[in-house]
């Protein structure tokens, strides 16, 4: 059996993941998607799956879309890596299968943007559809500094600043919750407590991990969240709010160096084992 692991950043995880796999007698080959060529016709011999860990969103897809043509089983899936990687169209999906997310809002100008901003009240948060690690996250609290914010965004220039996505700013703890889902299990969940004066709970933003025991409902809701963008590898992020838990995104290419440390559950070792039970299917 070969498992071929794609990446375009060797970090801990990636790492961890190799060496569970071959501690497990796989043959593991690590793929660097900057610099191998995809070529129709010739994928199959990648591996007998493929865990795709790119960073970059639309590398990562592209990636999957060309080996899910070529009949690679790809985890996630092309589909799954779609949605997760786009805060958007994850809403959609959450909101699609009732599971309770934030109030969302999307809109194309600043003209629009303001007026969406009126359709969600303050405080509201605007957000790039795709990115990580909290990038260009605002916390919007008054109209002046909102309109100031979408100017500077529509002079960016990746084309996807002028979608402006909104929520409702979620008056939580100063934390969130990480919940690591593999097939149909949350196999750990931290919190992540916020570094002082900041309002988002990104590790890499100093965030510091604890663990967190979730509540039945709780974990019903993550496990329905996973399910409804058909993640198989996911982190599941969630808001604890007076309306319960709130779904807020989907990672697919999922960093879980925290979770590992504060839980002390081997990630990377049930990661390495669902691939291999995959792959013999
Ligand atoms: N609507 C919101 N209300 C309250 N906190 C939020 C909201 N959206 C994001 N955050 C905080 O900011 C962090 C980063 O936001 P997130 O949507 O996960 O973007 P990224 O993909 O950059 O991590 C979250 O982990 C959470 O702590
Ligand atoms: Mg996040």
């Amino acid at each position: 059996m070969k498992v071929a692991i794609l990446y375009d950043r060797l970090r801990w995880e990636e790492k961890a993941l190799l060496d569970a796999l071959k501690s497990r007698g796989v043959e593991v080959e690590m793929v660097d998607a900057k610099v191998r060529v995809a070529v129709p016709g010739k994928m199959t011999t990648i591996g007998d799956i493929v865990l795709n860990r790119c960073l970059s969103h639309f590398r990562g897809l592209y990636w999957s879309a060309f080996l899910e043509a070529e009949g690679v089983r790809v985890v996630n899936s092309f589909w799954t890596s779609l949605i997760g990687g786009d805060k958007l169209f994850t809403s959609l999906e959450l909101a699609k299968n009732g599971i309770p997310t934030p109030r969302f809002v999307v809109a194309f100008t600043v003209e629009g943007a303001m007026n969406a901003l009126n359709e969600i009240g303050l405080p509201a948060v605007v957000k790039p559809v795709v990115g990580s690690w909290g990038r260009l996250l605002a916390l919007l609290r008054d109209y002046e500094h909102a309109r100031a914010i979408f100017e500077h965004r529509e002079h960016l220039e990746a084309i996807l600043h002028n979608i402006f996505y909104l929520q409702e700013y979620v008056e939580k703890p100063s934390r969130d919750i990480r919940s690591l889902v593999i097939g149909d299990e949350v196999i750990a969940s931290i919190y992540r407590y916020a570094p002082e004066g900041d309002w988002r709970t990104n590790i890499a933003l100093g965030g510091k991990a604890e663990v967190c025991t979730l509540r039945e409902e709780e974990e019903e809701v993550v496990l329905k969240a996973a399910k409804a963008v058909k993640g198989e590898v996911v982190g599941v992020d969630s808001l604890e709010s007076d309306k319960g838990l709130l779904v807020n995104e989907i990672n697919t290419t999922v960093e879980f160096k925290g979770a590992f440390s504060a839980t002390g559950v081997d990630i990377p070792g049930k990661i390495a084992e669902y691939l291999i039970k995959e792959a013999k299917r």
